[in-house]
Formats: structure tokens, C-alpha cells, sequence
């Protein structure tokens, strides 16, 4: 076989074999292939798209290209939560202890944030003594303990997915459904749960900009799932504006822990109760998605959510205090205050914009080496459909950079104040079973 041959049929817009694609793949994981070829394939990927057989074979190559775990030693349904990515999106810390408090037994492994969107990984690592490294030994132990365990992904899972993700993000080949798709599902796959629900963002925050490509990369990964004996769902969801009024890990943590308490804002309730209730659907503990919603309002009514939550904290070496006192949370020692420039209704505030706002202050990573400030972020004061007065505070900026009145400059321009009254986007779009 010859890399040249095969980059030539797929720039000639031909369907690739199995072993075609394990030729490509396989090579550059190992190093035989060098980047300027993979880019030249993944641009021919790019405009010509992958069909069905195409895309599955890539994301078995994919997967198979490290450790698949076998989470057989946990008893019961394992269910995974994936975002695809967005801004102020703290779900995981709210959906999994949910989940687990209604017995679906969650095995999760998250990754950190990069650009302007966060991560998981980050978001706990903001509590103090909280560890997102465990042996395979102990994360098995601690989910048929406690039910539940988050930690960071092992270095020995999708190697290609990680090679080829990190070209993708140098060569403009990151937006194509196949591309995307193949490297959500790669993970998930390999990750080894039973069941997998998909939360699609789509909006100015997200790679999928409307609702029509949201909806076919949902459609997508669904089908990819199932070829895979995964029950998958996704659900199609609004990143127009950042989720909650939180971004920044610590913050974000503690608009979780408020969210589990009852506290927590409108969007990002109602969006955890819908994803929880999908979770404990496909993990088999309700007959439907709505018989699932009444458990997860239940499990946050009764404080048996919140109680996993700190049972997960404690698990994994991290300081349980957190749940009464966010005083042990890191914060920065600055915080500027971004004013309304007008009376109005807020018409937007631009979910990308705000996420790079946020980056900037320090709470996210411009490349995988920097690091970050987790007491750093934005928090809103007003959301989008709000009314303001000229002067009322919009949101507060937590950093210690000295570039803070750049930040604000950025957060003013990400939000448009109008005459009209305008009702907030629509959250949850679609579901796709
Ligand atoms: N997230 C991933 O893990 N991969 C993609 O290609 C896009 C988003």
C-alpha cells in the first residue's frame, strides 16, 4: 500500500477500504507518515467527506489504536456523558452525581479545557486536594463503592485521535462531521461504558454553527454509536450564550454545587435535569426520559445529588468542606465590574467571544502547556432576554492579569444591548434517540 495512492483517491472523492484507512492512521500514530501527508489527507477529507462504512472504520482504527477499557469488573449499566464542547458548561460536575444518586453508575473519564472552551479535568482540579489521577484498580474500586468516579483521560487512549486532533487544529481540518464524529466517538468507544449521551452544542460558542449541522453530527454520532452496540442519545442544545452565569473552573464548580443545592441558575437546571434524565434512561433506572426527569428533580429536591457530589469529592482525596464554604475555592485577588452602556434588553451575548474573554483572564489555555489560574473567569450578572439601565453591572472579571481593561473592552463588545424586548434562545433544540 502507498500513503500516496491513497490520499490521491480520496482528493479524487473515491471511498477508502477498511485497511486503506488502517494504513494512513496506523502509520502516523507510529511516525512512518509524516504530518505534511496526514494534512494533505485530511484536507482531502475536508472537502470530500467520508460515507458511513468510511466514517465507522475510522473510528474503530481510532479507537483500537490504544486502550479500550474493559469496565466489566463494575456491576450494573455504565453511562458516559460527552459535551462537544462549549463555554460556562460545567454539566458534567451537576448530570454525574445526579445520575449516580439514581443508581446508573458512572465511570467517567473528562479532559482539560483548551482555547475558549473548558474542561472537566480543569473545573475539579480547582478543588483543593482533588485527584484526577486514579489506577485502573482504585476508579473500578470506587465506582462499585461509592457509584460514582471523574478523572482525567489516561495517556494510553486514542493515541491517533490525539496525534491527529492536535494536526487538525494546525491545518483549518477541524469542522468536518466525519472528522468530528470519529474523534468524540474514538474516546467514548474506548472508554467502555455501555450506554453514551451526547450533548450537541450548536451556536456561536460551538464548531456546529446552526441547528441543520448540529442536528446531522448528532444523527451521525448516533448511528456510530449503535453500529457499535453503544445505546447512544444526543441532544441538540443552545450555545449561543454561555451556560449558568459562571465561567472559570473554581467559579464554575461553585454554580454546580449551587445548582445541587436548588440554587442554580434557569439554564443550567433545567439542561441538567434533561441530560440526567437521558442518562438514567439509557442506563436503564426510568422507562422514559420524562420518568427520568422526575428522578433527577427528585434526586436534587431531596440532597441526594449533592451528597454523591461530596462522596466523589471525598473519594478522590479532595476537601469536602467545599460543599459549605467556597472560601477554600482559589479566587483571584482582583475582580472588575463591566457596566451597561445603555438601558435596553440584552439581544445577545456572543458564547465564543466571552469563552476568549475568560481564556485571556486566565482561566483557559491559548496551548496544552500553559497554565491556568482556576480561581480566575467571568461571571454574568445578566443573561440574554434580561433588561438593563445604563450602569447596572453586567458581569464581574476575576483576574490578577494586568491586561483586565482589554478584557473588559472584549466582554462590551461581546454583548448587544437593544430597544426590544427579545426572549432568550431556546435551550434544548432536539433529541435524537
Ligand atoms: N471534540 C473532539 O474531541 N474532537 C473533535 O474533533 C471536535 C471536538
Amino acid at each position: 500500500m502507498n500513503t500516496l495512492d491513497i490520499i490521491t483517491k480520496k482528493r479524487n472523492g473515491e471511498e477508502l477500504s477498511f485497511d486503506e484507512i488502517a494504513f494512513l492512521v496506523n502509520g502516523y500514530t507510529e511516525g512512518s507518515i509524516p504530518d505534511y501527508q496526514m494534512s494533505a489527507f485530511l484536507m482531502a477529507v475536508y472537502f470530500r467527506g467520508m460515507n458511513h462504512d468510511e466514517t465507522v472504520a475510522l473510528t474503530q482504527i481510532m479507537r483500537d489504536s490504544g486502550d479500550v477499557i474493559d469496565l466489566g469488573p463494575i456491576d450494573g449499566i455504565k453511562v458516559d456523558k460527552h459535551s462537544t464542547g462549549g463555554v460556562g458548561d460545567k454539566t458534567t460536575l451537576i448530570v454525574a452525581p445526579i445520575a449516580a444518586a439514581c443508581g446508573v453508575p458512572i465511570a467517567k473519564m473528562s479532559g482539560r479545557g483548551l482555547g475558549f472552551t473548558g474542561g472537566t479535568v480543569d473545573k475539579l482540579e480547582s478543588i483543593p486536594g482533588y485527584r484526577t489521577s486514579l489506577d485502573k484498580d482504585e476508579f473500578m474500586r470506587q465506582v462499585n463503592e461509592t457509584g460514582i468516579a471523574v478523572i482525567g483521560q489516561t495517556g494510553h487512549i486514542t493515541p491517533a485521535d490525539k496525534k491527529i486532533y492536535a494536526l487538525r487544529d494546525v491545518t483549518a481540518t477541524v469542522e468536518n462531521l466525519s472528522l468530528i464524529t470519529s474523534s468524540i466517538m474514538s474516546k467514548k468507544l474506548a472508554a467502555g461504558s455501555d450506554a453514551i449521551v451526547l450533548d450537541v452544542k450548536c451556536g456561536s460558542g460551538a464548531f456546529m454553527k446552526n441547528e441543520k449541522d448540529a442536528g446531522e453530527l448528532a444523527s451521525l454520532m448516533v448511528e456510530i454509536g449503535k453500529a457499535n452496540g453503544k445505546r447512544t442519545v444526543a441532544v441538540i442544545t443552545d450555545m449561543n450564550q454561555p451556560l449558568g452565569n459562571a465561567v472559570g473552573n473554581s467559579l464554575e464548580v461553585i454554580e454546580a454545587i449551587e445548582t445541587l443545592k436548588g440554587n442554580g441558575p434557569d439554564d443550567i437546571t433545567k439542561l441538567s435535569i434533561k441530560l440526567a434524565a437521558v442518562m438514567i434512561y439509557a442506563g436503564g433506572k426510568a422507562g422514559s426520559i420524562e420518568e427520568g426527569e422526575v428522578k433527577a428533580a427528585e434526586a436534587i429536591k431531596n440532597g441526594a445529588a449533592l451528597a454523591k457530589l461530596r462522596d466523589l469529592i471525598g473519594a478522590q482525596g479532595g476537601c469536602v468542606n467545599v460543599i459549605d464554604d467556597y472560601s477554600v475555592m482559589p479566587s483571584t485577588s482582583n475582580h472588575y465590574n463591566v457596566y451597561a452602556s445603555s438601558d435596553g434588553y440584552i439581544k445577545s451575548m456572543d458564547a465564543m467571544r466571552i469563552g476568549v474573554a475568560s481564556q485571556h483572564t486566565g482561566a483557559g489555555r491559548a496551548t496544552k502547556e500553559d497554565t491556568i489560574d482556576l480561581g480566575a473567569g467571568i461571571y454574568l450578572n445578566k443573561k440574554t432576554g434580561d433588561f438593563v439601565k445604563k450602569g447596572d453591572i453586567i458581569a464581574q472579571v476575576h483576574t490578577d492579569k494586568d491586561n483586565y481593561s482589554d478584557i473588559i473592552a472584549e466582554i462590551e463588545d461581546a454583548i448587544c444591548i437593544t430597544n426590544d424586548r427579545n426572549d432568550s434562545p431556546e435551550l434544548i433544540k432536539r433529541i435524537y434517540t
